[in-house]
Formats: C-alpha cells, sequence, structure tokens
C-alpha cells in the first residue's frame, strides 16, 4: 500500500483528505465523526466576532436527475462564541493528536488578529488558515474576499499574523480575482507557509419567476451567494495549476474545490495540490466519503507504482503551457463505433450546426455498415469526412453512449509546428496563410 500520511508545510495528518472550513467542521462533535470516518484534518469553520445568519441560507444548480452540481450559500462565519470553538478545538486535539485541526481566522485589526492568532496556537491548533476568501457579508464589512482580492492589503494583513504565529500558516485565496497567482505571491511575500484555494465564487442560483426573487430567499429578498461543488471543481484546478506553476508563489498547496472522489483529488494533486479539502460534498453525502477517496488513491497510486502522495503531485503540473507553444501540425480525428452507435444523430446535428460540418448522415448502403448490436441498417448513419475533421471534439462530448465516439490521433505528415514558427514560416513564404489540413 502507498504512504498517504502528510506532512503540509510542517502540519502532518494520517491522510492529505481535509475537511474544509464549513459547516461539516463546525464543533467537536463533527471532528470526533470526521475523524472516526478516517478524515486526516479538517479546517475549522471560521473564527472570528460572532455573527448571526440568515433562514434560508443554501440553494443549489441541479442537472437533470444530478442533485447539487453547483451550491450557493449566503452563511457567514461561525455564529459560535470564538470561547467555545477554541474550547472544543482544545478538546479535538486531545482526543486525536495526530489529526491535522486547523483554526480558521478572519477578524479586523492588528490587534485582533494578534488576539486570535495567539488564542488559536493556545488551543493546541496544528496550524491557522486565513479566510480571505468569503465572497458575501463579511465582505461588506472589509474582510474575507475584500482582504483576498486586495493583495498588498492582504500582504499586510498576513504579516500581522505572521509576527505572532508560532505554528504554519495558511492563506486562503479568494477566486473572485482577475490573477489569483498575484494573491499567491502576496501570501509569499509576508511570509506565509502555504495557501489553499479557492474559496466560493459569487453567485446566483436562480430566480423564482413568479415572485422575481432569487433563492436562498430572506424574507422577500435575497443576496449574491458563494458559488461550489462539482461545477466550480475546473476553475478550481486551473487556479490551482497557476499557482503550482508561478515561480515566484513556491508554496504548499491545498487544492479545494467540487472535490467528491479520489479522482478528483488525484487530478488536483497531478496539478499541485499536497493535500486537499472538501465542502460541499460531505454536506451532500456525509463524512462516509473519505472511505472511498482512501482506498480508491492508494489503489491508483499502487497501480503507477508511486510509494507516496509526494510521488503524484504536480506531476501535471509543466504539461500545461501557454496556447502558443501547442503543436498546430498535431491532427486528431472522430471515429464512431457502429456497434454501440444508437443512431441518435446528436453528433451530427451538433457538427452540421455548432461545429465544422464534417459528418454526413448516409444510407446505410452507402456507409456499408448497420448500426447497434447486429448492425441494423435502419437508419441514415453518421459518418466522419476524417479528411474534413477538424478534431475538435465536440461529437464525442455530445454522444450519449461511453465510448461510442472516440478521438483517434493520425499522422499530419507535417513536423511540430508552434504559434511563433507558423508566424515565422508565413513571413518567410514557407508555408500558406492557413494550415493545409484545415
Ligand atoms: C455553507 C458553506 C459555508 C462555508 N463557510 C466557510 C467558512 O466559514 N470559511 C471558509 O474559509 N470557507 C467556507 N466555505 C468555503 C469552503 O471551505 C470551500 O472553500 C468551498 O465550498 C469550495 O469547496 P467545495 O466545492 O468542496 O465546497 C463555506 C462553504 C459552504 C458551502
Amino acid at each position: 500500500m502507498a504512504d498517504l500520511t502528510s506532512n503540509f508545510a510542517g502540519i502532518r495528518s494520517p491522510n492529505p483528505f481535509w475537511i474544509a472550513s464549513g459547516p461539516p467542521a463546525n464543533s467537536a462533535y463533527q471532528s470526533h465523526r470526521a475523524f472516526d470516518a478516517g478524515w486526516g484534518g479538517l479546517v475549522w469553520k471560521t473564527i472570528g466576532a460572532p455573527i448571526v445568519n440568515t433562514a434560508s441560507r443554501y440553494s443549489a444548480l441541479n442537472s437533470g436527475t444530478t442533485r447539487m452540481i453547483g451550491f450557493n450559500n449566503i452563511e457567514l462565519i461561525s455564529d459560535r462564541s470564538p470561547e467555545t470553538n477554541f474550547l472544543e478545538i482544545a478538546e479535538v486535539k486531545k482526543r486525536w493528536p495526530s489529526h491535522a485541526v486547523i483554526a480558521s481566522l478572519m477578524v479586523e485589526s492588528r490587534e485582533e488578529w494578534h488576539e486570535y492568532v495567539k488564542r488559536a496556537v493556545d488551543a493546541g491548533a496544528d496550524g491557522i488558515e486565513l479566510n480571505y476568501g468569503c465572497p458575501h457579508g463579511m465582505c461588506e464589512r472589509g474582510m474575507g474576499s475584500a482582504v483576498g482580492q486586495q493583495p498588498l492589503v492582504a500582504e499586510r494583513i498576513t504579516s500581522w499574523v505572521m509576527e505572532v504565529a508560532t505554528i504554519p500558516v495558511i492563506v486562503k485565496l479568494t477566486p473572485n480575482i482577475t490573477d489569483v497567482t498575484a494573491a499567491a505571491r502576496a501570501a509569499k511575500r509576508a511570509g506565509a507557509n502555504a495557501i489553499s484555494l479557492i474559496n466560493t465564487i459569487n453567485s446566483i442560483t436562480n430566480v423564482n419567476l413568479d415572485t422575481y426573487v432569487a433563492e436562498p430567499t430572506v424574507r422577500g429578498m435575497s443576496s449574491h451567494g458563494g458559488y461550489c461543488g462539482p461545477a466550480v471543481k475546473p476553475i478550481a484546478l486551473n487556479m490551482v495549476q497557476c499557482c503550482a506553476a508561478d515561480r515566484e508563489v513556491g508554496l504548499p498547496i491545498s487544492g479545494i474545490g467540487g472535490i467528491a472522489g479520489w479522482r478528483d483529488a488525484a487530478e488536483f494533486m497531478a496539478l499541485g495540490a499536497s493535500t486537499v479539502q472538501v465542502c460541499t460534498a460531505v454536506m451532500h453525502h456525509g463524512f462516509r466519503i473519505v472511505e472511498d477517496m482512501t482506498d480508491g488513491l492508494n489503489t491508483y497510486l499502487d497501480s503507477k507504482g508511486m510509494r507516496s502522495v509526494s510521488e503524484l503531485v504536480g506531476r501535471g503540473v509543466a504539461k500545461i503551457d501557454s496556447w502558443q507553444n501547442l503543436d498546430l501540425n498535431f491532427r486528431r480525428v472522430a471515429r464512431i463505433n457502429y456497434d454501440s452507435c444508437i443512431g441518435c444523430n446528436l453528433c451530427y446535428i451538433a457538427c452540421e450546426d455548432g461545429a465544422h460540418q464534417c459528418i454526413d448522415l448516409l444510407a446505410p448502403k452507402v456507409v456499408g455498415v448497420g448500426i447497434g448490436p447486429g448492425r441494423v441498417p435502419h437508419k441514415p448513419i453518421p459518418k466522419v469526412r476524417e479528411d474534413d475533421c477538424v478534431g475538435c471534439n465536440l461529437c464525442s462530448l455530445v454522444c450519449p453512449v461511453d465510448s461510442c465516439i472516440t478521438m483517434v490521433e493520425v499522422e499530419s505528415g507535417a513536423d511540430p509546428m508552434s504559434w511563433s514558427d507558423y508566424q515565422r514560416k508565413l513571413a518567410a513564404g514557407e508555408i500558406a496563410a492557413i494550415p493545409p489540413h484545415v
């Protein structure tokens, strides 16, 4: 079995799976249950001057029968007193000495930051996470994403924290910013030990077309919320990779955003995260999902001959490059497996109306095959004109049958050519204005 133990910027945990700051990490009771279930660490629901929350607080975007593909909330930081929170952190640490308990903090003045950091240290927390990401409520009072969106302000506050912190400090970044690396660099300049990302994305999930009020509704009104869950994973992966690839950042990364299983976690790790944090998936399915995450990651690492998570971390970072460095002479075309084709023609329609018009609908006798098991010749059959196919992937994405349309690499017969090669060759008159295969 691979070694799943984690040492994240000096914070040790039995595995790299942590509960993210939020409702599932709100109390000692939940922490005991989370660790019993197998989580390696947790980031406590953000502690600060107690707030009052609204009813209601959450809304969701569903996709067909899939519930909560995206999740939105207008919940603020902890509504429990700091005394209770720090007391319970101490209690949890006593019972779970080898598990990671991180105190998430959000306050305003330098004095308050100093006070809360010291209280977290005294409670026995293994680390501190600075919540510069909450994009609703707290930002209207100059905290949360209002800090994260101004790297210089975030840098100043982080250096206040570093003045007194004796345990590792993680800066949690907001995705509601044009360039996340600017915020990550500010964390580094201030001396933070690590970054975590992403917090939630500003959102409105839906509007009731009778009342014109969005959900979650609070006496006939709503508010901008924070979006998370599976729908945000691509945005989070992108931002994690940007930070991992940035030479000036160079900090350990805890990846967050839409993680629900071991595959998601492994993808974040491949793009540079050495631990991952989960909130929405636990709210949806409960603490038990960690069993599949640990088993799945273990099996995956074993299958790749990797002995520890660190061998996976960052493997995919350098495989994301600037568009202009991609090979313009690389060719890929769509191939349809007529054994599994159901003749729905979605590929034809997508290609004809939404892409590059390189699939024909032909009579079975023209194509020379039927479709489906037994190859029944009952409908016009989609056939890719491979010479015209630009390899855009759209037909394979809309096809409702797994592996029915595959994208296969074909020889272009030409040497690799980047955008700058293309421009140079064009200027030298070596090639025509459009690459020959387009
Ligand atoms: C209801 C709710 C409350 C949250 N509260 C906090 C919080 O107090 N502090 C914080 O840093 N992040 C908070 N978050 C953000 C999560 O920690 C996490 O960054 C985000 O939800 C993305 O992860 P996910 O897709 O796994 O949910 C909250 C998220 C949700 C859904």
